[in-house]
């Protein structure tokens, strides 16, 4: 019989802890729910003790996610395991998923620990973490460059004090795939208690390697694995879920597993993600890119009209993907309109649902179909933005094949009316230039990307910009059917994150 393999997903803890990838609590609650209607296993929603903001977003999405298990991170420390215990109280059902790392550099450089105190701190975590429910998970950090006697002497204690799922994580991206699965393989049978628990994995990417390691863990036993929408994590980020979901699902005689995912959610949600943290898809990306169903070539074309099998191993509808759709126009009423808001896959107050609307109308005035990623254009603006120090009020650019690209920008700093006039390099580079000496802004900018979201003239232009101050990335964004607006916003969203206040951090 085919082995049902638990996704736990990680998007809104490792995956937020992405540079410039930090969501409030509305976005992660949005998030939440689509993780709930691709039907996850687990959403791990935050690391309570790490700041108020994440306390409150765990909370939240406790309180009002329904279906998947609610998990929450924790240290082996009894404040970090009381703290996610208060914030996932009103959990449906509530897992407590506390860590300490198990390799000799992170035991005797970062804890200053022996074994012994490892072992005892783990043990202690877990029985503590029960007293407030019985789903708890351990895992032992940096796991894959640990000393595997040891790693299972964590584990089989682990398990002997309570915990129902032992996570081996591959914490720095190390590890190699054949490697990797020996020592899950090692774990499942040198453990004498492991049936009493279920082996995850959760796999870094920092040698591209996260997908197929956790996959190699799979064939080895592995009954959970851990991964991220659009594998975006710390470094460079953790197992795709799309990526290990479809390939079990394409794949799943050889894996003789799959997974309860509802693959057709899966476009949708890397989308929604991608929205909201601002951190965008790479074309060639597998599953989710913009090319992933794209065949170029002729003889792939050809092959394809004769017999899509010929060079189609999986079909773009089986992950939600259908041709850009008009959705609505001028005509459609705010009915509609909040119709097609909840299929999206957001759930936004009445007042924010108003705000868009009025956004909506005014582009469907200049732009004849209105398809589903110009509304999500329409609700980062309008709706996912942190407060604004600095507000664009007016914009006047002169550029072209004989004159100095010029830019008058007006901006609201503070509530203060700021007016400037600057030259560049061109009509970006003017703007830019007239917003850095308005705001007197140390940010530099590290990368500027423009794509028309939608195809045709009228399209709108989305602009993303990546910009870094004292070693804080941030991504900013904006929309306009006129891309030098749309350039002025994104920059202007980016200094504004950077003018928010930084989240506590661990
Ligand atoms: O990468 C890691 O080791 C982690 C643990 C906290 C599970 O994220
Ligand atoms: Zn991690």
């Amino acid at each position: 019989m085919s082995r049902r393999i638990k996704i736990f997903d990680t998007t809104l803890r490792d995956g937020e802890q992405c540079p410039g990838a930090s969501m409030n609590k509305e976005e992660k609650l949005t998030v939440a729910r689509q993780l709930a209607k691709l039907n996850v296993d687990i959403i791990e929603a935050g690391f309570p003790i790490a700041s108020e903001d994440d306390f409150e977003g765990v909370r939240l999405i406790a309180a009002e996610v329904r279906g998947p298990v609610i998990a929450g991170l924790a240290r082996a420390r009894k404040e970090d395991i009381e703290r996610a215990a208060g914030a996932l109280k009103d959990a449906e059902r509530a897992r407590i998923h506390t860590f300490i790392a198990t390799s000799e550099i992170h035991m005797q450089r970062k804890l200053k620990m022996s074994r012994e105190d490892v072992l005892e701190a783990a043990v202690a975590a877990v029985k503590l973490a029960r007293q407030f429910t019985d789903d708890v998970e351990f895992s032992a950090e940096d796991a894959s460059r640990s000393d595997v006697d040891f790693l299972c002497r964590v584990v089989e204690a682990a398990i002997r004090a309570g915990a129902g799922t032992i996570n081996i994580p591959d914490t720095v991206g190390y590890a190699l795939p054949a490697e990797f699965g020996e020592m899950i393989g090692r774990i499942m049978n040198q453990v004498p208690n492991v049936d009493n628990a279920v082996i995850s994995v959760h796999c870094h990417n920092d040698l591209g390697l996260a997908v197929a390691n956790s996959l190699a863990a799979v064939l080895s036993g592995a009954g959970q694995v851990e991964c991220t929408v659009n594998g975006i994590g710390e470094r460079a980020g953790n197992a795709s879920l799309e990526e290990v979901v479809m390939t079990l699902k394409t794949r799943g005689s050889f894996f003789n597993a799959d997974t309860g995912i509802v693959t057709q959610e899966i476009y949708k949600t890397s989308r929604l993600v991608s929205t909201i943290t601002g951190m965008v898809v790479q074309p060639n990306k597998a599953i989710v890119g913009a090319n992933a169903f794209a065949h170029e070539s002729g003889i792939h074309q050809d092959g394809l009209l004769k017999d899509k099998r010929t060079y189609e191993i999986l079909t773009p509808e089986s992950v939600g993907i259908t041709a850009h759709k008009f959705v609505l126009g001028k005509h459609s009423g705010r009915h509609a309109f909040r119709n097609k808001l909840t299929e999206m896959g957001y759930s936004l107050s009445d007042e924010d649902i108003h705000k868009a609307f009025e956004r909506f109308k005014r582009l469907a005035d200049q732009k004849k179909e209105v398809f589903e990623e110009d509304i999500e254009a329409i609700i980062t603006e309008e709706i996912y933005r942190i407060p604004e120090k600095y507000g664009l009020k007016y914009i006047h650019v002169e550029s072209g094949s004989d004159v100095t690209p010029t830019a008058t920008v007006e901006l609201e700093i503070d509530g203060r009316s700021v007016r400037n006039v600057s030259t560049g390099d061109g009509p970006v580079d003017a703007t830019y230039r007239t917003i850095k000496a308005m705001t007197q802004a140390a940010g530099h900018l590290l990368s500027y990307e423009v794509k028309a979201i939608t195809g045709g003239t009228d399209a709108l232009g989305e602009v993303t910009v990546r910009m870094e101050e004292g070693g804080r990335t941030v991504v900013g964004q904006g929309a306009d059917t006129d891309i030098i607006v749309a350039s002025a916003k994104a920059y202007l969203n980016a200094l504004n994150k950077l003018a928010h206040k930084e989240r506590g951090q661990i």
